[in-house]
């Protein structure tokens, strides 16, 4: 299965990814967790990219890609070019994506949790699933109200090498702040917060809702109600699924 798993920040994107993943044997790629990676890595390219991200805003399509790509080859010529300053060519960037699915653990199939955030994103996909004579089978939309996510967003707290995500209230760990698996400490996203919530979600209504438009007019999108519990999304995906 070749998926797309496409919502505003909080909507369950990183919670359902892990389930499906596991059920059907794909890989899970979040471009999200990738940048968080490289900001980590304080390369050229983290930095560049956390400058973004702590405002909420989107981070460029290069940057992204370079991201996604780190460690691959062609990953490492687009990090040489964005740290001279030049332009990752369209060419590069293709050959990155696909590179990045060559990997053995996607050959069963992907999740793309946040990628393509905008319509250049896809655009740029759908011709490189085209040269390998594929594309996208589902995309799925976390459908949820705006008024949801501040209380969801705020609670949440991440086990930063693993990615695992766990709320206050909805996910509460074990003991609190201290990962369920390996004991190490919890801590909170930077963009977690009210204010960089705002910025989060105007750029996903302006940038992100119009790749919704764009693949539902490809008849490949099913709607999720994502504000359910969660056992009860996992129902509702699992069913979107089979
Ligand atoms: P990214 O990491 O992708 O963040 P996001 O899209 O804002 O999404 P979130 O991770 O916040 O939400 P989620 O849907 O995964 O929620 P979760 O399941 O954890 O991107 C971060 C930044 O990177 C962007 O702002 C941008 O700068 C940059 N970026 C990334 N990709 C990019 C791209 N392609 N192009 C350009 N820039 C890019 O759930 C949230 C909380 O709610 C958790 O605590 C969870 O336990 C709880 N919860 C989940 N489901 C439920 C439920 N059903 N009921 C109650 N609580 C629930
Ligand atoms: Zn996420």
């Amino acid at each position: 299965k070749r998926l797309i798993f496409i919502g505003p920040p909080g909507s369950g994107k990183g919670t359902q990814s892990p389930i499906v993943k596991d059920e059907f044997c794909l890989c899970h790629l979040s471009t999200g967790d990738m940048l968080r990676a490289a900001v980590a890595s304080k390369t050229t390219l983290g930095l560049k990219a956390k400058e973004a991200m702590d405002k909420g805003a989107l981070v460029t399509d290069e940057l992204v890609v370079a991201a996604v790509a780190s460690k691959t080859t062609l990953g490492l010529k687009a990090k040489e070019a964005m740290d001279k300053g030049a332009l990752v060519t369209d060419e590069l960037v293709v050959g990155i994506i696909d590179e990045a699915m060559n990997k053995p653990k996607c050959q069963k199939g992907f999740i793309l949790d946040g990628f393509p955030r905008t319509v250049a994103q896809a655009e740029k996909l759908d011709e490189m699933l085209k040269k390998r004579g594929t594309g996208i089978d589902k995309v799925l939309n976390f459908a949820i109200d705006d008024s949801v996510l501040e209380e969801r967003i705020t609670g949440r707290w991440i086990h930063p090498s693993s990615g695992r995500s766990y709320h206050t209230k909805f996910a509460p760990p074990k003991t609190p702040g201290v990962d369920d698996i390996t004991g190490e400490p919890l801590i909170q996203r930077k963009d977690d917060n009210a204010e960089v919530l705002r910025s989060r979600l105007a750029a996903f209504h302006t940038q992100t809702e119009p790749v919704i438009d764009y693949y539902a007019k490809k008849a490949v999108l099913t709607n999720i109600h994502a504000e359910k519990a969660p056992q009860e999304v996992t129902s509702e995906v699992q069913k979107a699924l089979s």
